[in-house]
């Protein structure tokens, strides 16, 4: 059971709730009307101290598709922060209102800070450079539609994976699953942290390797994960324009990719995924984004404790 709990890293979530997070989401894609009323007269904080289109919008459509209601902002500037007021007051003042506060905010450690100040239940929906656990249940979401089940591939995580929160979530969860084989493709400066080879990869005895060309390796890969080098974490401009343009997944370099592989985004893109591969049957990208709404409907169901979640 998740009610009540704060979702602020993938590991709040042991693989038993991620699996029965799954089964909800598949039902509420069957019979969404089931589901309709299940937030009736419950109240979303949606606090987006940092941009967001896909995270923003499927939370708040997946609150008012239970029938509840939501509250917040986009901008900070709007609010009393711009004034001075700390985070932790902001919450507590959101709290007052709500049942629940989904936030994103650009300084790693946020939401677990928020979560100090108040007894109703976190989300977090991105942390900085740190960590992104809804979108990984949205990928875990769309793994599982794809492939059937979530075990026995190799997953090659491909761009920015020094800075990209999405990955680092990614890799937390799915080094649970059995059989799994990491490939990282990046440029030298966007390796993958040491502190997540150490306490993570090599702690679960997980296989993995590190490349910095896609084609060397793209046949062998089960699932492409493409992420954005992402301009906003870089502290130097003219690193982000060396690096901007590293990976170009296009049809030439899909002819080496295997018939079935499943191409992940966690979206947005810039320039990583060349348009002529929306229409590719192994593009899953903008269905990855739809399955978002559904698992973050099974997350507020859950944590808010319906009797029939
Ligand atoms: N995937 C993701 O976090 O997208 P947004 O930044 O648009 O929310």
């Amino acid at each position: 059971m998740l009610k009540g709990r704060d979702i602020i890293d993938p590991e709040d979530l042991t693989k038993e709730d991620v699996e029965g997070l799954l089964l909800l989401a598949e039902d509420m894609i069957q019979r969404p009307k089931k589901y309709a009323d299940v937030c009736k007269g419950k109240l979303l904080g949606s606090l987006f101290f940092e941009p967001s289109t896909r995270t923003r919008l499927s939370f708040e459509s997946a609150m008012l598709r239970l029938g509840g209601e939501i509250i917040g902002f986009t901008d900070p500037d709007s609010t009393s922060v711009k004034k001075g007021e700390s985070l932790p007051d902001t919450i507590k003042t959101v709290a007052s209102y709500t049942d629940l506060i989904v936030m994103r905010h650009p300084k790693e450690g946020a939401p677990r800070y928020a979560s100090d100040s108040t007894d109703i239940p976190i989300i977090n929906a991105g942390d900085g450079g740190h960590q992104h656990p809804t979108q990984t249940l949205t990928d875990l979401l769309t793994i599982k539609q794809a492939k059937g089940e979530i075990k026995n591939f190799t997953i090659g995580l491909c761009g920015d994976l020094k800075f990209g929160r999405t990955v680092h979530s990614l890799i937390k969860a799915i080094c649970k699953y059995e059989g799994i084989k990491f490939v990282l493709i990046s440029p030298e400066e966007l390796q993958i942290p040491e502190f997540i080879k150490e306490q993570i990869l090599d702690k679960s005895k997980s296989e993995y390797k590190e490349v910095e060309r896609l084609e060397q390796v793209i046949g062998d890969l089960d699932i492409l994960y493409m992420t954005r080098v992402q301009k906003e974490r870089f502290f130097n401009e003219a690193d982000y324009v060396r690096l901007k343009d590293s990976y170009i997944l296009d049809m030439d370099k899909l002819k080496d990719a295997k018939e079935d592989l499943t191409i992940l985004h966690p979206l947005p893109r810039v320039n990583e995924i060349s348009v002529e591969v929306d229409s590719d049957p192994r593009a899953w990208y903008f269905r990855q984004m739809r399955f978002g709404m559904y698992i973050r409907m099974a997350l507020i169901a859950s944590i808010l404790g319906d009797e029939e979640c």
